[in-house]
């Protein structure tokens, strides 16, 4: 296992099934069609030639997969490295990609997304593109009649309804930066991103759908941006028909912002490296890092690795399961499905409501052909059992995929058995806020093996340094890399450019410089095959969330009767990584369930319920380095009864002692 932050790792488990895809799909797939006209004989010197002339591949992807208003002078700028830019000279906008010019090629009949709300009781709806542009085109009026201009910052905390991707696409029609939080963080975690943006307009809904029931937003929403003086106006959706506090003169509502509004406005014309959105995510320090994406970038790898991964055709119906809050959502729900005018599912609330069979249910009744969904949520239904998917019809399905974290073996199996019938690969797609896109995946015609996420992605030259920056044999483990750039990577941090050098750029600066230092473990097996590890610092993969330990730390400590706070990942089968809090409490303060509730609770206002630990455990103190690092690796290890390994470096090394089995 990863021993530290940068050691090496060796593979311990061979997976020695592999599936061959069905030879009419990978024969047929549009990335062996690309393959097959440019003369390879096999998927493996594609990839490897895509690699080696990655500038020349992603020039023609961008002439394949994106209009531009005007052509670009360079398909990459160096220059300022590690700033990359693409396509300079470029002028483009991912809202004509994504929609306008669907309805220019006679196609606004298409529909865009069926759109599912939770309740039962309310009637399903098709939005066409058609139907999407005149929104948005009234949309983007009334959000220049509140005054946004180029370049300012839109907060949106919405739900998963189709009007969060028409706020989206206003913004970047008209040149604002969208900055979307996810609708069950908490009204702090939203406001101080909020507040990191300066941000001038927030979106927001009355409320939303959960297991049946209305829940509020709005009054979230106005407690987060109470005291930022930046936000001018909260545009809210009515969605659910709840009560809200009303502030007049700053509230308004979004069908009242856009009744009077004309169904044409101009699209901005944008410089490629314009800034399309900021997205916050977790890192090692508690403070969130908000990942800028450009537009021109993203009218390229995001509609490419779609359809060459999941290989959408016309009549496909694509549903990707994750919340637009996510960057998998924001790549995968909004901007790439609608650049290759495909159709999608757009469903708003959860897998078991009213029960286990709703998805389903939603696969059976719109024919989804090509599912793709988190390993937390496959492991959920796992949990369900097989009489769930067995109540079905689930032919329609042709491909599944995963993301997020490694999706176990014993899942992956279930997922092919149980939702497509051992006739569908899974493609296993390793990806990151900061890529934009699919790095790491199988393609449809890539024989595949259970837990692995295959090799890397034509256009990219990801690879596995070891700390010195040398590629590590097969075999062996060590730290995903790019030493190549790709379009739709990350161009900045929000205003930290310490950060943003540190994080990524700095651990082969002297070695390799330019190559960005994805933050993940991962080996190869003797095939070549890749199984992504995880994390090499200090984060937790919870359902599939990043959650920084240290952000649930700084929520713990906030609490009166709370001194110091360690927190640790515990395996889990259904989330991935469990929460375990062990808590210092201040002197006079004793431990007790009461307080261990309280301070659950206490996480779950801070940060959300994503955070919540699960478990909480009072200890007299932690084991820390001389610096005074809390060792979490240590208290992690002991905590699960693994042997916590030399321990004379700790400046407390009897605190290990106290720490229990969990
Ligand atoms: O650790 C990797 C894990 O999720 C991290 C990225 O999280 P985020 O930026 O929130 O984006 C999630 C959706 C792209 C990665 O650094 N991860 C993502 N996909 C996989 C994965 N781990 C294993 N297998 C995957 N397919």
């Amino acid at each position: 296992m990863a021993e530290g932050k940068t050691g090496t790792t060796k593979v311990l488990m061979e997976e020695t099934r592999i599936f061959e895809p069905p030879k009419d799909l990978a024969e047929n797939c549009n990335a062996w069609q690309w393959g097959k006209k440019k003369g390879f004989k096999t998927e493996k010197e594609m990839r490897a030639w895509c690699g080696e002339h990655y500038l020349e591949f992603w020039d023609e992807m961008a002439k394949t997969y994106a209009d531009w208003f005007k052509p670009y002078d360079k398909v990459m700028d160096d220059s300022g490295m590690p700033y990359f830019k693409w396509f300079t000279g470029g002028k483009i906008n991912v809202f004509y990609n994504s929609v306008e010019r669907h309805i220019k090629a006679g196609k606004g009949a298409k529909v865009a997304y069926h759109f599912i709300p939770e309740p039962t009781d309310q009637a399903e709806k098709a939005y066409t593109y058609q139907e999407i542009y005149e929104t948005v085109n009234k949309l983007a009026n009334g959000l220049k009649g509140l005054g946004v201009v180029k370049g300012d910052r839109v907060s949106i905390y919405m739900p998963m309804v189709p009007e969060t991707a028409m706020a989206m696409l206003a913004c970047a029609k008209i040149g604002a930066i969208h900055s979307l939080v996810f609708s069950g963080f908490s009204s702090k975690g939203f406001g101080d991103r909020v507040d990191d943006c300066q941000a001038k307009v927030v979106f927001t809904s009355d409320g939303f759908y959960r297991r049946g029931k209305p829940l509020p937003l709005k009054p979230q929403a106005d407690e987060a941006i109470k005291e930022i003086g930046s936000v001018k106006n909260v545009i809210v959706l009515k969605r659910t028909g709840l009560e809200v506090p009303w502030n007049q003169g700053k509230d308004i509502w979004f069908h009242e912002l856009i009744k009077d509004q004309s169904a044409e406005c101009k699209t901005e014309e944008l410089d490629a490296e314009d800034r399309l959105f900021i997205l916050y995510t977790s890192g090692t320090t508690g403070k969130p890092k908000g990942i800028e994406h450009a537009h021109g970038g993203y009218c390229v790898s995001p509609p490419q690795t779609l359809h060459w991964v999941f290989d959408l055709k016309e009549g496909d119906v694509w549903w990707c399961t994750a919340d637009v809050g996510w960057i998998t959502g924001h790549s995968y729900v909004v901007y790439a499905p609608l650049s290759l005018g495909a159709t999608s599912i757009m469903y708003e609330g959860s897998p078991d409501f009213p029960d286990f069979g709703r998805w389903y249910k939603i696969i059976q009744d719109h024919k989804v052909s090509v599912f793709y969904t988190a390993p937390t949520a496959v492991r959920m239904l796992m949990k369900q059992g097989e009489e769930w998917p067995e109540k079905y019809d689930l032919s329609s399905i042709r491909l599944l995929g995963s993301v997020g974290e490694p999706l176990n073996p014993e899942a992956y199996m279930w997922y092919r058995k149980n939702f497509a019938y051992d006739k569908a690969p899974i493609m296993d797609t390793w990806w990151q806020t900061e890529t934009g896109c699919y790095v790491i995946s199988p393609l449809p015609m890539t024989p595949c093996k259970p837990g692995s996420v295959a090799y890397p992605l034509p256009g990219f030259n990801t690879t596995i340094f070891d700390e010195d920056g040398n590629e590590v044999p097969l075999g062996e483990g060590g730290n995903i890399v790019n030493p190549t750039p790709w379009p739709s990577m990350l161009r900045a941090f929000y205003k930290d450019e310490v950060r943003y050098k540190k994080e990524y750029w700095e651990m082969y600066w002297n070695t390799k410089p330019g190559t960005y230092l994805a933050g993940d473990k991962a080996t190869r097996d003797k095939d070549g095959y890749w199984f992504v590890q995880g994390r090499i610092d200090d984060v937790l993969s919870v359902a599939g969330h990043r959650i920084a330990n240290a952000e649930v730390e700084s929520s713990l400590v906030a609490h009166a009767a709370v001194s110091e706070a360690a927190v640790i990942g515990k395996p889990d089968e259904v989330k991935g990584e469990a929460i375990v809090a062990f808590v210092i409490l201040k002197k006079g303060v004793s431990p007790s369930d009461d307080l261990a509730k309280e301070l659950k609770t206490h996480v779950r206002t801070t940060m959300g319920p994503l955070a919540i630990p699960a478990g909480v455990f009072f200890v007299d103190d932690v084991p820390k380095t001389r610096s005074g690092k809390i060792m979490r690796r240590v208290i992690k290890a002991k905590a699960l009864g693994n042997p916590t390994g030399d321990t004379s470096a700790l400046a407390n090394p009897e605190a290990v002692d106290g720490i229990p089995l969990i």
